[in-house]
C-alpha cells in the first residue's frame, strides 16, 4: 500500500473509494454546527438513517395491531429474531440454525458458561486473557465460585511478556499445551478490547481441542469488525453485542454462535419460554422442549424496539459486504498508522499489532505521559475518540462509515496537538 501525507491524496482515496456512499446513510454528529470526526465505532457505533423507519414500523405496528403485532404486520414479532439469521451467519461464517440474536454479551456469555463450563475435580480451568474486558472477568470469577471452586485457582490468565504490550500466539498455545487436561474451557476476547490485538481464534480453537477444551470466544470487537469463520475453525460457541460495529444503538440486542455439533447433546442449560418449541409455546405447558439450534439459548420475548435498529444497519452490512468492508477497513487503518508514524513523535506508540492480518480496525495509542491532556485537546477540536485509564487513546476508522479524509484530519489535529 502506498500512501501521501496530504489531504489531496486523501480526498483522491474517497473519490476511488467504492464504499463511499454508505457514509451518507449514517446520522454523523455534529459540534459546533460541523460534521465531527467519529471514530468511536469500537464502542457505539453511528446511528443508520434508516433505524428510525425500522422502528417507527414495529411503534405503528404496535399502535395498530396491540396484541395481534405478535403474528401480523409488516415483521410479526414472535419470530423478530429470525430477520437476523442470514447476516448474522454470514458475519460470524456459520449456517445460519447456529446463531441467535439475543439479551446482551453478558447474559450470554452466562448462558454459554452453564451449558458449556462443566467442571469436574481435575479438569476445572478456565483460560482467558489478563486484562479481559471487566465483565468478562466478573462472569468467568462467579462462574468459577458457582461451580465450588477459587477463582484465584481455576480462572488462569494469560499475561504478556515482561515489556511487551502483545501476547504472543506461541505463549497462549503453549499455556494451553501446559494446562492440559485440567483447561477445561477457553473464553478470550477476539480482538482484545484495550490493545486492539485480533487473536488467532482458529489455532487456539485447535490447540484447546487437542487438550480436550471447549472453545468459546467474546467478539463484542470482532463481529462487524472482520470477517469471521467460526464454523471451519470447529469454534464451540461465540457472544457478541451489536451496539459497537453493527451500528444498533446503545445496548441493543447481542448475539450467540452455537455449534451445531452441541445441538443435540444434553447440555446443561438455563431455559425460558423463547427456547420451548415454537408450535408448543402457547399451549403453556409443563415441561422444557428445546427447539432445536441456537435458538434454543433464548430466554425471553424478543426486545422489538431494539432489534429494529439491529435489522436496519444489519440491512446496511448485507449491501456493503463484509470482505469489502474488510478490504477498505485494512487501507483506513494503515492510512491511519502511516500518517501517526510519520510524526514519529516518541510520546506516542502504538500498541496494536503492526501485522495487519493480527487487528482489526482499531489503533490503541498510548501514550508516554499527558495522555488525558492531549485527549481532552483533540476531544475538543472535534474528534470523537476513545479514553481508557491509564493512558489509552483508542481510535477506530470504520470502513462503512469513515473516510481517508476523516483519517487525515485526525492525524493532523493529533499531530499539532502533539507538537504543541
Ligand atoms: C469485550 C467486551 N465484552 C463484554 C462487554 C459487555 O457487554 P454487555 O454490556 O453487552 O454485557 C463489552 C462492552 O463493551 C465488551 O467490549
Amino acid at each position: 500500500m502506498s500512501f501521501e501525507p496530504t489531504e489531496e491524496f486523501a480526498l483522491k482515496s474517497d473519490q476511488k473509494d467504492e464504499l463511499r456512499s454508505f457514509r451518507n446513510q449514517f446520522n454523523i454528529p455534529l459540534k459546533d454546527g460541523k460534521e465531527v470526526v467519529y471514530l468511536c465505532g469500537n464502542s457505539l457505533g453511528l446511528q443508520p438513517k434508516s433505524a428510525r423507519d425500522y422502528l417507527q414500523t414495529e411503534y405503528d405496528a404496535w399502535s395498530n395491531y396491540a396484541v395481534e403485532g405478535h403474528f401480523t404486520g409488516k415483521r410479526p414479532w414472535m419470530p423478530y429474531h429470525k430477520n437476523f439469521k442470514s447476516v448474522l451467519a454470514r458475519l460470524v461464517g456459520t449456517n445460519e440454525n447456529e446463531v441467535v440474536a439475543m439479551n446482551s454479551v453478558t447474559v450470554n456469555l452466562h448462558l454459554m458458561m452453564v451449558s458449556f463450563y462443566r467442571p469436574t475435580e481435575s479438569r476445572y480451568k478456565i483460560l482467558c486473557e489478563a486484562n479481559a474486558f471487566p465483565s468478562d472477568q466478573y462472569a468467568l470469577e462467579t462462574q468459577a465460585k458457582f461451580h465450588g471452586f477459587d477463582p484465584s485457582d481455576a480462572v488462569v490468565e494469560l499475561h504478556t511478556r515482561a515489556g511487551e504490550h502483545l501476547l504472543r500466539n506461541e505463549d497462549i498455545l503453549k499455556t494451553i499445551e501446559d494446562l492440559g487436561d485440567e483447561l477445561a474451557i477457553t473464553m478470550i476476547g477476539g480482538v482484545q478490547y484495550y490493545t486492539g490485538q485480533y487473536f488467532d481464534l482458529h489455532s487456539i480453537t485447535k490447540s484447546a481441542h487437542a487438550v480436550g477444551a471447549v472453545v468459546g470466544f467474546d467478539l463484542a470487537h470482532a463481529v462487524g469488525n472482520l470477517p469471521l469463520m467460526l464454523k471451519q475453525w470447529d469454534v464451540d460457541f461465540a457472544v457478541w453485542c451489536s451496539y459497537k460495529y453493527m451500528n444498533s444503538g446503545p445496548g441493543s440486542v447481542g448475539g450467540a454462535f452455537i455449534n451445531e455439533k452441541h445441538h443435540k447433546s444434553d447440555l446443561p442449560q438455563f431455559a425460558g419460554w423463547w427456547g420451548h418449541n415454537e408450535d408448543k409455546r402457547f399451549l403453556m405447558e409443563k415441561g422444557f422442549k428445546p427447539i432445536e439450534g441456537a435458538d434454543r439459548w433464548q430466554l425471553s420475548n424478543a426486545p422489538v424496539f431494539n432489534m429494529a435498529s439491529h435489522l436496519a444497519s444489519l440491512e446496511i452490512f448485507e449491501k456493503a459486504g463484509i470482505d469489502r468492508l474488510r478490504e477498505k477497513s485494512l487501507r483506513l487503518t494503515a492510512y491511519m498508522e502511516y500518517l501517526i508514524k510519520l510524526d514519529g513523535n516518541k510520546r506516542l506508540e502504538i500498541l496494536t499489532p503492526a501485522n495487519p492480518d493480527q487487528r482489526g480496525c482499531q489503533l490503541s495509542l498510548f501514550l508516554h505521559g499527558g495522555g488525558k491532556e492531549l485527549f481532552n485537546r483533540i476531544s475538543a477540536r472535534g474528534i470523537i475518540a476513545d479514553w481508557r485509564a491509564p493512558n489509552v487513546i483508542r481510535v477506530a476508522p470504520v470502513p462503512l462509515y469513515n473516510s481517508f479524509q476523516d483519517v487525515y484530519k485526525f492525524a493532523t489535529i493529533l499531530k499539532e496537538e502533539l507538537n504543541r
